[in-house]
């Protein structure tokens, strides 16, 4: 949620900070803008809308900056005021002379507003942020320091920040500080670079500190100094980043979505690797860090997540359930976190996160860790501050997702937790032999059958022409799949902004289907298996209703033709594993429909790719 980066070096800064910028686009994208030292001032450019507006507006304003080599950007994902230009940051205070970028919510910012306004600051935008700018700049005046304003300013915010500050009294400082919020310094020769994420840096250096919560870093081009809250200066903790600089290609790809979604094969072998190495074989999953014995006698687990994250969690719940006899509850993290949750050291917590840094979950792991349950982490960022929560971490190897739907990311979270309950039934000694190895070739399988889906996909685009024009689309599924109806549909509605609803299709008879007419599509997810009859009849009754049918299926039943108007054909697989061979379809069957309805696939409106605020 918003993305910010400072430098501060011997470079062109502004081509830095536009590119850092579009690194971290995937965290908002609503509108952008810069501050820059040049000669005697902070100058501040901004543009509503995408990154692209900004560069047309420094294309004109050139001769300014050439010369500058400090400065900070942000890019905005709207919390408090509309995107506009007047809202989006930098902000600056009264005069004009501090400028400030900010990631996160103050949430005293009316009292602070308030009281700022009536000791004679001139407010300009609708934001928060614009709070923490009159403030620090109040301090400033006081103390002369740039750093120790922030400081004193810092303890004065209550809510979640990364902030970059600078000063027209500096020629090339910039300050930086954090609470709840990411934030990293990039460590290069004779340059700095402050930033929400890696992406934004990586190309420059791989040499970073990842900030704590409140420290404070002062960067100049030659020198770093770090402080804690009290003032006094801690030894900074460098690392070298495990990353390459990121090609950000859609290597021939119409959108970075139809890209990822092709990875998906290569995904799932990355997984496997080192941890099965053959059907016969047992699972080697070193990163769970319980015990043998404390596995065995787990009685009870708590899994934590939000979004496609969450669909995910639904299927590992029912793949432990099935597998390890152990009570599994899953909950949305924004749920869990403001009510009496009952977890406690006998109870394994699971968060679930491909960026690992959502605020609702990394709220919820560390209630959880508070209350002394072991965390293991399922993320794609074994860098982020979810995961260095983690008491065990399953790094799930999917790669940068660029596209804001998360397509990637949730076929590996899905991997990630058949490796976790099969490696869970064998320690548990639970399952039968033989009936392991069936399911372990199973999982050895299954990259060639994604790739068979993805090698044809004329029925899903007829499809997808046949029902772009809907305004509503319902998915029907049961058992495992049911998290496959819902994330199926949360795909069309993030992608196309068509009102999808995932339903059990058992429930559907208890009020949707008075919704069902011959205008009302319904996709019926019938994966051979304990509920293909059962959903089979399900599917009648909304036929009876003259909705208009479409199967998703791995079924040779010839009377599908009889009941569906449209049947998309997937290959046959055990149904445990059929929630990954039906969600590809499912989102090519989004992608093709907001790409024939002409929708920004990528960076859907409103949406972000990392929500760090509650
Ligand atoms: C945002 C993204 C979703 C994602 C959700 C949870 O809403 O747009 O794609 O599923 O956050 O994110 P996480 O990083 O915790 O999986």
């Amino acid at each position: 949620m918003c993305g910010i980066i400072g430098y501060t070096g011997n470079k062109s800064v502004v081509d830095i900070l536009i590119d850092g910028l579009r690194q971290l686009e995937y965290r908002g994208y609503d509108s952008s803008g810069i501050a820059v030292k040049c000669d005697n001032d902070v100058k501040v450019y901004k543009a509503e809308g995408k990154l692209e507006n900004l560069c047309n507006v420094l294309s004109n304003h050139k001769g300014e900056f050439e010369t500058a080599t400090c400065g900070i950007g942000h890019i905005r994902w709207a919390t408090h005021g509309a995107p506009t230009v007047l809202n989006a940051h930098p902000h600056t205070c009264t005069c004009g002379h501090l400028a400030i970028v900010h990631n996160g919510i103050i949430e005293n910012y009316k009292e602070l507003r308030e009281k700022l306004s009536s000791e004679g600051c001139t407010f300009r935008s609708q934001t928060d942020t614009e709070v923490v700018a009159h403030l620090v700049a109040r301090k400033y005046a006081q103390t002369k320091n740039l750093t120790e304003a922030v400081r004193m300013a810092a303890k004065e915010l209550e809510g979640a920040y990364a902030l970059c500050v600078m000063h027209n009294d500096y020629k090339n400082t910039i300050v930086a500080t954090k609470r709840n919020a990411p934030l990293l310094v990039g460590i290069g020769e004779g340059e700095f670079f402050a930033a929400s994420d890696v992406p934004a840096i990586i190309k420059h250096t791989n040499r970073a500190m990842y900030l704590n919560d409140n420290e404070i870093v002062t960067l100049t081009p030659d020198k770093m100094t770090l402080i804690n809250s009290d003032a006094m200066e801690l030894a900074p903790k460098i690392e070298v980043l495990p990353w390459e600089p990121v090609a950000l290609s859609k290597m021939g790809y119409k959108h970075f979505m139809l890209k990822e979604i092709h990875e998906q094969p290569d995904v799932i072998r990355n997984i496997l690797v080192g941890k099965l190495h053959a059907p016969d074989e047992e699972i080697v999953l070193n990163e769970v860090k319980l015990t043998k014995e404390t596995l065995r006698h787990l009685h009870r687990i708590q899994i934590i997540a939000c979004g496609t994250s969450l669909h995910a969690a639904m299927v590992g719940k029912y793949l432990i359930e099935n597998f390890c006899g152990i009570p599994v509850d899953v909950e949305a993290s924004s749920e869990y976190i403001y009510r009496r949750t009952v977890t406690d050291k006998h109870t394994l917590v699971i968060g679930v996160s491909q960026s690992g840094e959502t605020a609702d979950t990394l709220t919820a792991i560390k209630q959880s860790k508070e209350k002394g349950s072991h965390i293991l982490i399922i993320t794609n960022r074994p860098d982020s501050a979810m995961a260095r929560l983690a008491d065990s971490l399953i790094s799930v190897n999917a790669g940068i997702e660029v596209s804001v739907a998360a397509t990637k990311s949730y076929i590996a979270q899905l991997m990630a937790f058949y490796l976790l309950a099969l490696y869970m039934a064998e320690v548990k000694e639970c399952v039968d032999l033989g009936m392991l190895t069936t399911l372990k070739t199973e999982m050895m399988l299954l990259p060639q059958k994604v790739e068979r889906i993805l090698a044809n996909t004329d029925d899903i685009q007829k499809c997808a022409r046949r029902y772009a024009a809907t305004k509503d689309f319902i998915y029907i599924a049961r058992g495992i799949n049911y998290p496959t109806a819902l994330e199926g549909a949360l795909k069309l509605k993030e992608i196309s902004y068509i009102n999808a609803t995932g339903y059990p299709a058992g429930e559907l008879k208890h009020g949707p289907i008075a919704m069902l007419d011959e205008t009302m599509p319904v996709l019926s997810i019938l994966m051979n298996g304990c509920v293909y009859e059962k959903l089979l009849s399900n599917s009648e009754e909304a036929k009876a209703r003259n909705a208009r049918m479409i199967a998703l299926t791995n079924s040779k039943d010839e009377k599908l033709n009889d009941l569906f108007d449209s049947i998309i054909r997937v290959p046959d697989v055990i149904e445990l594993f059929s929630p990954v061979i039906a969600m590809v379809p499912l989102q090519l069957l989004a992608y093709y429909i907001a790409e024939f309805l002409g929708k920004d696939v990528d960076q859907p409106r409103n949406l972000a790719k990392s929500v760090t605020v509650e």
